[in-house]
């Protein structure tokens, strides 16, 4: 067992409220049962983004995710990480409504073992959020660059920029820990503005492309191991070259397959 899986801590909505100003959480996208379970011993929370619909279904945007899709991704990453928080991100459509969204979000519940939600939306989807909350849902909001809003507002753009933007943001973030979301995602936000974001709530934000200065971070996996090469969003900072070393490991097996080199006499019955 490794010096971090014995300091490794199972969480829930309370400890990572009480992690506000004492520690940074660490939450990382995974979307199967093999990634999950390399992940779990390092990550506070485990997000099945909708952002699978891109890197893993190859679409251009989330909004073709569906709930059934993400029910299956999230059964297989709560089977490989049973020890892990994980959240489930609500696909575009399911939460129009404060009555769907309940629908739906007891649909997760009942089909996986989700520790909680997230859906993307700032004062307006409050009292949905509200709605969800008292009826026992664990919700985690997503504010700034929202990627579900990516048609309705015309590509996808950091926030943040003008007062006028700022002003609304720090009333999305406490309209949203008004109705009861125990965390709250920042996305592609100016850094000084999710800073000020960060410091007028008491529940945990989780920043990308945010800053330093929110109250923990998250990636998505692709893009941090480097597996999704065909560029780079200037926020995320690559920890291993994932698309050189497949690329280069399939092709020694071409070669060795070519070569009538695989499989040898140790590698046959
Ligand atoms: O879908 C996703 O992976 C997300 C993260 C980028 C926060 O929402």
């Amino acid at each position: 067992m490794s010096i971090i899986k014995q300091n490794f801590e199972k969480m829930n909505i309370t400890k990572i409220k009480q992690s506000k100003n004492k520690r940074k959480l660490t939450m990382i996208t995974a979307y199967d049962a093999l990634f999950a379970n390399l992940f779990e011993e390092f990550a506070d929370m485990i997000l099945v983004g909708d952002s699978l619909n891109m890197s893993f279904a190859g679409h251009d945007d989330t909004l073709s995710a569906n709930l059934e899709q993400m029910i299956y991704h999230t059964n297989a990453v709560c089977n490989g990480a049973k020890d892990a928080f994980v959240i489930i991100d609500m696909p575009f459509g399911t939460y129009s409504d404060k009555n769907i969204a309940l629908k739906n979000a007891i649909k997760v519940y009942t089909k996986t073992n989700a520790n909680a939600i997230k859906i993307e939306g700032g004062e307006d989807k409050a009292c949905i959020i509200e709605h969800l909350t008292k009826n026992s849902i664990a919700v985690m909001g997503h504010i700034g660059l929202m990627p579900q809003y990516v048609r309705s507002e015309g590509g996808y753009k950091v926030k943040g920029k003008t007062k006028q933007e700022e002003e609304q943001l720090i009333k999305d973030a406490k309209a949203i820990e008004s109705a009861g979301a125990f965390a709250l995602v920042i996305e592609g936000v100016k850094s000084e503005v999710a800073k000020k974001i960060s410091q007028s709530i008491s529940i945990p934000t989780i920043g990308i492309g945010a800053g330093k200065d929110t109250d923990g971070q998250v990636l998505v996996w692709s893009d941090m191991l480097g597996f999704f090469d065909k560029f780079k969003p200037k926020f995320v900072r690559r920890y291993l070259d994932g698309a050189s070393l497949v690329k280069s490991a399939v092709s020694q097996y071409r070669d060795d397959v070519q070569r009538g080199d695989f499989p040898n006499e140790d590698e046959e019955y």
